[in-house]
């Protein structure tokens, strides 16, 4: 892209400050910009009119889970099946770990971080740790493709080596970068974070199956025989992977997805929760659920909307090769965004001064025909880190490890 054609384009999205700076930079910094400029999507900044309109749901039914003691009486088919495709190398595992953690407030990728106390523990040496349990049983590697970002890449690739993966066999591990989107004032107008770089942020984790597409790895994966994908977050340090009991469910059941979720511990606990909308699969935020969702119940008199999810997804890649090309719902996100101000002064704000654009892994259940919701045991298997401390922190994850017995 010359300079005129990337000047056309942002035109076109009243986004021209971007080039403001052009006359003053080297030559290898213009061509970042213009290569930047054409690889970016200026399109999403529009939702910024569109997208701050309420989001219209439509009509919310229960969704029944498949329960703790459903579970345990059939277990022992459901772990024989979910075995055996694992073995048979049909199922991968997908680390989302693309994401910032601004939250738990690191400049490193969240991976890195440091849980143990007496000893070194990092948050992807617990994740790594817990998959290995299932190689171990199944006596088969299992693929592992971990999605990272711009931001982070180099970064995690680096640290995984430097550690030797935490005793994974690197043959079966794959990394893929998602798509960054660009980040904006309450103007709508893209913010530059350096004279010849605008600034973004990764796009959220609902791109990851295209990503992983447009990278080829999809395609590879198919062809070595994987049918389904185990989508998880970095930040669950107790959540199983591939857990044979959950593939073997939803592969008994026939269904395209998957969903672990635990029963929330507080009617408003900040948990989406799984439900029928419009009679497909679909999770309510639960910034979403109103006093009416929330005081629901079902038939036997329990609460209706009650299973939360937990961000460990399975999904059967057919089906998800049949809605690669959708267009998932934007969420906008405020943020705090580094910039450069009108003198060209770096800032780095305390307070949320913008927006990012984010798609999310959650409303792809919505795109497909079934989902099973399949209980796991809260305190065994849900240990979030967002923040250093508090709810769902550092420290109370070391609680829930200590609980089962991890050592720190
Ligand atoms: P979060 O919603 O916790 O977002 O991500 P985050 O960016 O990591 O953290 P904050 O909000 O800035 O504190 C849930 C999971 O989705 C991944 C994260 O790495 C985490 O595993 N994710 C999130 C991506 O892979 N890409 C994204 O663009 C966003």
């Amino acid at each position: 892209m010359d300079y005129a054609q990337a000047l056309e384009k942002l035109s076109a999205a009243g986004q021209e400050h971007a080039m403001q700076y052009y006359e003053e930079l080297t030559d290898d910094q213009k061509a970042l910009l213009l290569a930047q400029i054409e690889a970016t999507d200026f399109t999403v900044l529009s939702s910024m009119q569109d997208g701050k309109r309420e989001n219209v749901r439509g009509d919310i039914k229960p969704l029944a889970a498949m329960q703790l003691p459903q579970i345990k009486e059939r277990e022992t088919e459901f772990k024989s099946l979910g075995l055996d495709a694992i073995k048979k190398g049909k199922v991968g595992a997908v680390l989302l770990a693309g994401g910032m953690g601004t939250r738990l407030g690191s400049d490193e990728p969240k991976g890195v971080y440091n849980i143990g106390l007496t000893k070194e523990v990092f948050i992807f040496q617990r994740l790594i740790e817990n998959l290995i349990d299932v190689v171990k049983e199944a006596g088969a590697w299992i693929p592992l493709y971990i999605m990272t970002s711009d931001k982070n890449h180099e970064a995690t690739v680096g640290f995984l080596k430097e550690h030797d993966y935490f005793g994974y066999d690197n043959a079966f591990v794959t990394f893929f970068m998602q798509e960054m989107a660009p980040a904006c004032n309450p103007q709508g107008k893209v913010y530059m974070e350096e004279k010849f770089k605008i600034s973004t942020s990764p796009n959220g984790n609902g791109g990851w199956y295209s990503s992983m597409y447009k990278w080829g790895v999809a395609k590879k994966a198919m062809e070595d025989g994987v049918e389904w994908l185990n989508v998880f977050a970095v930040d669950n340090v107790l959540q199983r992977i591939a857990d044979p009991c959950f593939v073997g469910a939803v592969l008994s059941g026939n269904y395209a997805s998957g969903a672990k979720v635990v029963r929330k511990c507080a009617p408003d606990e900040k948990i989406g929760v799984i439900c029928l909308e419009d009679g497909r699969p679909s999770i309510v935020e639960y910034y979403e659920l109103t006093d009416e969702l929330m005081n629901a119940k079902d038939e036997k008199g329990d609460p209706a909307y009650y299973f939360g999810v937990i961000l460990n997804y399975l999904f059967r890649v057919e089906d998800l090769e049949k809605i690669r090309e959708r267009k998932l719902p934007l969420h906008i996100v405020e943020k705090k965004i580094p910039y450069l101000n009108e003198k060209g002064e770096k800032v780095k704000p305390d307070a949320p001064n913008g927006y990012k654009f984010e798609q999310l892994v959650l409303d792809m259940i919505h795109e497909l025909d079934g989902c099973l919701p399949f209980e796991v045991v809260r305190e065994k298997e849900f240990a979030p880190i967002k923040n250093a401390t508090g709810i769902d922190s550092v420290e109370s994850a070391r609680e829930l490890c200590k609980k089962n017995g991890i050592a720190l």
